[in-house]
């Protein structure tokens, strides 16, 4: 599914960038070589990412800073 529809970014390429060390949405789009658009997906990226990290107890505690 794609989170990102301005940049074709999709919800896996998203858990890809968080078990390669992203913690912030920003670091997600310069993984990808963009930035954001719109910016409606950083919501759900952040929360995927969030996800990833707590499922795998990498939590940080400020995951919402950008
Ligand atoms: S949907 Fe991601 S920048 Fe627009």
């Amino acid at each position: 599914m794609y989170v990102c529809i301005c940049n074709a970014i999709k919800e896996e390429d998203v858990r890809l960038s968080a078990q390669n060390g992203a913690h912030k949405a920003r670091e997600v789009f310069n993984a990808h070589g963009c930035k954001p658009e719109c910016a409606k997906c950083t919501n759900c990226i952040r929360t995927i990412i969030k996800d990833h990290h707590c499922a795998n107890q990498t939590c940080t505690t400020n995951l919402a800073a950008e």
